[in-house]
């Protein structure tokens, strides 16, 4: 299969072909999502929510999203990938933002990364862009700003909020970013973003105008041990239940002296 690239993926929009994209944190998943099709590979700071059990994205480490994108990196055949610079890894100063881009691609093999924020980061973004890293926006309900939004709210549901979301996608777009995650807004603000902007929007809870979608493969595979799916989220398959059922198999045959049997014994 060709290698998709960032020019791949953003001429994606001009010729009116929706972008799907996944999350992924390990080489199998990655390999799997990749030979499924899948062009963009997202190894989103979810990550510590789904893998590590934190309950926000903020305690994520640059030194954890380099071992996931190493990991996925491996995995990843022909899909674009892009990986998260997490909490305060880019916040600080544009000087950190810089050296952790370039950690993210030189050792984790990322071809992109993304940060959260709009106008206010606008400078973070040309700064990155200036080193040919190319970079995804992600505006909206950032779940980097949980605090600062009071919990998970979708946002922009005001004439003015509205209207600063519009704003902040021009602001990103201007300086320099291939594409941007709308999460969490109204699906008519989402669609005005959309249609005003050149490059490509990848919503999240965004409503059926985007570019493109993208979903975090534990929700989309029903792979959660527990805790409340958001509306936003269609689950393709349960394999929690498919994991429960098999592992309760396992546990009989053992106890049960059926495993091992002659064909799984030397
Ligand atoms: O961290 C993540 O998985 C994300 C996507 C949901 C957009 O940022």
């Amino acid at each position: 299969m060709k290698k998709i690239t960032v020019t791949d993926i953003m001429k994606m929009k001009a010729e009116g072909k929706k972008i799907p994209v996944l999350t992924a944190y390990n080489f199998q998943m990655a390999r799997i999502l990749d030979n499924a099709g899948i062009p963009l590979l997202l190894v989103g700071d979810s990550a510590g929510m789904v893998e590590a059990g934190y309950d926000t994205t903020l305690p994520v480490t640059m030194d954890e999203m380099v071992y996931h994108t190493r990991a996925v990196a491996r995995g990843r055949v022909s899909a674009f990938l892009v990986s998260d610079l997490p909490f305060s890894s880019y916040q600080v100063s544009i000087t950190d933002a810089m050296k952790n881009a370039c950690r993210l691609i030189k050792e984790g093999g990322a071809e992109a990364v993304k940060l959260e924020g709009g106008a206010r980061v606008a400078d973070t973004v040309k700064a990155i862009t200036s080193m040919d890293i190319p970079v995804m926006g992600h505006i909206g309900l950032t779940p980097q700003s949980v605090h600062r939004m009071g919990g998970y709210k979708v946002q922009g549901r005001t004439k003015t909020g509205a209207e600063s979301l519009i704003e902040d996608a021009h602001a990103i777009e201007e300086a320099g970013a291939f594409s941007i995650v709308l999460e969490g807004m109204p699906a008519n603000v989402a669609r005005e973003i959309t249609e005003s902007l050149s490059i490509p929007t990848i919503g999240i809870g965004a409503g059926p105008d985007c570019d493109g979608q993208v979903l975090v493969v534990n929700d989309m595979l029903g792979l959660l041990a527990d805790g409340r799916v958001p509306r936003f989220v269609k689950r393709y398959a349960d394999l929690k239940n498919i994991i429960t059922l098999a592992t309760g198999e396992f546990i009989k045959d053992v106890e049960e002296g059926r495993f091992p049997s002659k064909d799984h014994t030397y």
